[in-house]
């Protein structure tokens, strides 16, 4: 059973959707870390009350990149990890990482990638006008959100939609792909 690892920055939602796939069988991997480069970040708490380990750093507390890495890298080698799961991660990955794990870190992004790129991508979305926008699942390479895209799913825009509503529906439909796309990539051959 393939052993994962899952980095995020934030208040884990979608961590805490995979964990829960996890857990309950549905995704057929084991949650060996989750990685966060925020103390006191709002994953944290879920990861601690759903019993998965945590490593959480300050990049400043490190002289550069490749520091704080080799330290992730070593956690992870130790732990048999073979596949790394980015989820609301707000940091590049580096060489260090990218060597170790090649065509073996996924990231989710909340737009139809190419479009919006980068941070504030709902934002863009919605103020651009258009009908509808959506989730991005993609191999992460060196660029940011420019990997291979390994699914996506589209979601409206709707007229009467406010910023706040059509983030949450983002979430919902986040959670429901990011699970979906974990489920399909490590069933058992
Ligand atoms: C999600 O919108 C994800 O697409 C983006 O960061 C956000 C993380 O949200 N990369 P959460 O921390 O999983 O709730």
């Amino acid at each position: 059973m393939k052993r994962i690892a899952i980095f995020a920055s934030g208040s884990g939602s979608n961590f805490e959707a995979i964990a829960r796939a996890v857990q309950g069988g549905e995704i057929k991997a084991a949650l060996s870390l989750l990685v966060c480069d925020k103390p006191g970040a709002g994953v944290i708490s879920r990861a601690e009350a759903l019993g998965v380990a945590v490593f959480s750093f300050s990049p400043k507390d490190y002289p550069e990149k490749a520091a704080y890495e080799k330290e992730i890298l070593a956690l992870l080698q130790a732990r048999g990890v073979a596949f790394i799961v980015l989820a609301g991660y707000m940091r590049l990955i580096g060489e260090t990482l990218l060597t170790a794990y090649p065509n073996k870190i996924v990231n989710i992004h909340p737009s139809l990638l190419p479009l919006f790129p980068g941070k504030g991508a709902i934002e863009r979305a919605y103020e651009s006008g258009a009908a509808e926008t959506g989730i991005s699942i993609h191999y992460v390479d060196e660029g940011m959100d420019t990997g291979p895209v390994i699914a996506q799913c589209k979601v409206k825009i709707e007229a009467e939609d406010s910023l706040e509503t059509l983030k949450q529906r983002m979430h919902q439909a986040e959670h429901l792909l990011y699970v979906q796309t974990l489920k399909a990539l490590f069933q058992e051959a």
